[in-house]
């Protein structure tokens, strides 16, 4: 055997624009944007594949994709810029019955995004979340995404325009939303690329259909009604258009043709050059999506975290023990079989130790894609063993006097490069460990929920309580249309007497909810220290086991795809090269470790 062995261990420095993990509110954004399709992906993606779905009744040429675009600008264009008041702030729900906003597309769009709104992504949130989603499935490009708005409880001014309104009165209103008569043109261009005109809702402007396959009779603006082109411009210019708002019989109605003629067709003339016609969507977009009301403060722009975990949990149990468990997902990265990624850990006093390592585990399910740019992703698992799928355990477990403090990476290619994962240096930091869910947490569906604490002794906290998130009004079990998420709170009792549970270096609080204390959503656990609050992991996916029975394990957060494949050797692989090249710099020390 060679007589030594070089390592290269390559420590990344963030990117600029990335923001330091953990922050729920950002990890939560960040997840609802990126993760897109495949693995651990969220819902709402699915409902516009392909881009010519539409969920409720016949479509006729309707889509989810061009309801979720009208509906961002209907909740936007009560704007007024110079008040700072209405905007996006998901009032929309309170508006519906309004002429100005006829039709069934708003409750529709509400129908797919109430239930993906929670404590940190807003109804308002998820309204342009939802437009971004159709833009960027249907052939648009990359669109800039913040967080951040905040849902309003009252309707806001009337403020929609019409068809049958006059110029004068379009320029206006849109003045009044903080757009140029240019823009104007241009953002009634870039949304009219989607959809048409119905007879159910404007019945004076296109005539009943007999076809019934088109039983909303409806008319597209252009020819490619579920795409993201320029076609609504070069028809235009070229005559073929059918848009019943520019070659409807009632020319007071014919709204889109005044617009785009306003400026003596100069505006749409620069926009049939496609790629003028994507930037300069892309821009009255993001405009569009940053119209809210004074006093909402927006994220920065939304980026993909290059290396995120991913529903990290620490879980007391078996007496004494300490579980952490959770994933890892790495941004833009191909499958590469030979590489090997250990999850390590400092315990609470900063210091790791030559044991305190794991090697994840990984099949090909574990990838997630991205569409614009087709980017993949690979995740990494550090679970309990599954029954279900009999693969081992590759979770961390640990003696309750023991505590990580934070955890890094170490990513092996294969190629004799380590590449360390550790955010600059940072570490990923965990949970105060004075704070963990026990394992007797369980869902008694559709009765009860036990929640199970436990609580570091001798720490000694002012109070500790659930939070759960549900909505604001609920139609049966499903949130209202006119719902927006709420979070209830609940007082967990100090044990005391009898009830006094003792495991190991923990005392264990606990409460039983009743299903209508809350519902199905999802929930972390809080506690007031003199210092401050510390929260348990808010965890969107995660399953807990249920009561019924003996308790299980948890399952996997993922939900889906069993581990079966066991790390090294299976087809997994990716590279790194995106991220030296994104690195602001790059630290590169080489060890040689002598055998
Ligand atoms: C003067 C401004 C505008 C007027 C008068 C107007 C009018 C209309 C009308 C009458 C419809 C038909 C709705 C139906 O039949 O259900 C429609 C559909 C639509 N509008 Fe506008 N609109 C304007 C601006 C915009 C803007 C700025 C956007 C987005 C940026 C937009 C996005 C859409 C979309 C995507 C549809 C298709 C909905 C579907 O097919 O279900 N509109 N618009
Ligand atoms: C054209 O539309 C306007 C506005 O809806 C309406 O008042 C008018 O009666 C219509 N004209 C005809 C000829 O239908
Ligand atoms: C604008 O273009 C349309 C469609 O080609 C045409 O009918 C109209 O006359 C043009 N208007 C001006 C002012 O050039
Ligand atoms: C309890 O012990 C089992 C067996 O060692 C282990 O797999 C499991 O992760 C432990 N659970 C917790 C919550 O510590
Ligand atoms: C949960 O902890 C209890 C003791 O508190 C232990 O008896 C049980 O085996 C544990 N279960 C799991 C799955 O860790
Ligand atoms: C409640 O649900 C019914 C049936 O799904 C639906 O028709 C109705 O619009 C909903 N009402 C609200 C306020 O969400």
């Amino acid at each position: 055997m060679k007589a030594s062995l070089a390592h290269t261990l390559v420590f990344l420095p963030s990117l600029i624009s990335a923001y330091t993990w953990p922050n729920p509110q950002l990890d939560e954004l960040e997840t609802q944007r990126y993760d897109r399709n495949g693995y651990n992906a969220r819902k709402m993606t699915a409902s516009v594949q392909p881009c010519s779905r539409f969920d409720f009744g016949v479509s006729g040429g309707r889509s989810n994709a061009a309801d979720w675009i009208r509906t961002v600008y209907h909740d936007m264009a009560t704007f007024d810029a110079a008040a700072g008041t209405g905007g996006i702030d998901g009032s929309i729900r309170l508006e519906r019955d309004r002429p100005e906003n006829v039709g069934d597309a708003f409750a529709n769009t509400l129908n797919v995004i109430s239930v993906e709104a929670n404590r940190y992504v807003s109804l308002a949130d998820e309204v342009v979340l939802a437009a971004l989603i159709a833009v960027e499935e249907c052939g648009g490009p990359k669109l800039d995404f913040k967080g951040g708005r905040v849902d309003a409880t009252e309707p806001n001014n009337v403020g929609v325009p019409q068809p049958q309104d006059t110029l004068e009165s379009h320029i206006s209103a849109f003045a009044r939303q903080g757009f140029s008569q240019e823009e104007m043109i241009s953002l009634v261009a870039c949304g009219h690329t989607f959809g048409g005109v119905q007879h159910v809702s404007f019945p004076d402007i296109v005539p009943p259909s007999n076809d019934p396959t088109n039983t909303p009779g409806q008319v597209l603006f252009d020819s490619t009604g579920t795409q993201f082109d320029n076609k609504i411009v070069t028809e235009y210019l070229d005559g073929s258009t059918k848009s019943p708002l520019v070659v409807g019989t009632n020319d007071t109605t014919n709204s889109d043709k005044r617009i785009y003629a306003s400026d003596g067709n100069a505006t749409v003339t620069r926009l049939s050059d496609l790629n003028t016609f994507t930037s300069t969507c892309a821009t009255l977009f993001a405009k569009m999506f940053d119209s809210v009301p004074k006093g909402v403060q927006l994220t920065d722009v939304i980026e993909p975290l290059p290396v995120k975990p991913y529903s990290m949990q620490l879980l007391h149990g078996n007496g004494s023990t300490v579980q952490l468990s959770g994933q890892v997902r790495f941004w833009n990265t191909e499958e590469n079989p030979k590489r090997v990624v250990k999850l390590l850990w400092a315990d609470h006093n900063g210091q790791s130790c030559p044991t305190c390592s794991t090697v994840l585990s990984h099949n090909q399910n574990q990838v997630s894609t991205f569409t614009i740019g087709n980017i993949k992703s690979s995740w990494y698992s550090f679970m309990p063993a599954s029954a279900k799928s009999k693969a081992p355990s590759t979770a961390v477990l640990l003696d309750d006097t023991q505590t990580i403090s934070k955890v890094w990476f170490e990513v092996d290619e294969g190629d004799g490069k380590v590449v360390i994962q550790d955010q600059n240096g940072v570490g990923f930091a965990l949970q105060d460990s004075r704070l963990m869910l026990d394992n007797s947490t369980c869902l008694g569906y559709p009765t009860h929920v036990h929640i199970g604490v436990a609580v570091q002794k001798g720490s000694n906290p002012k109070r500790v309580y659930f939070k759960g998130d549900t909505f604001s009004e609920k139609n049966g079990t499903a949130p209202s249309l006119n719902a927006i998420p709420i979070t209830k709170t609940i007082e967990i009792p100090k044990p005391s007497g009898s009830s006094a549970i003792s495991q190991g270096n923990y005392d264990i609080w606990s409460l039983t909810l009743s299903t209508s204390d809350w519902t199905n959503g999802p929930f972390n656990v809080a506690a007031d220290f003199d210092d401050g609050t510390v929260e348990t992991p808010y965890m969107t996916n995660y399953q807990y086991p249920s009561c019924v029975g003996t308790l299980a394990a948890p399952p996997d957060p993922s939900g889906s795809k069993p581990t079966d494949a066991h790390h090294s050797g299976a087809s997994v692989g990716f590279n790194f090269v995106h991220f030296l090249i994104s690195a602001v710099g790059i630290i590169i020390l080489s060890f040689v470790f002598a055998l």
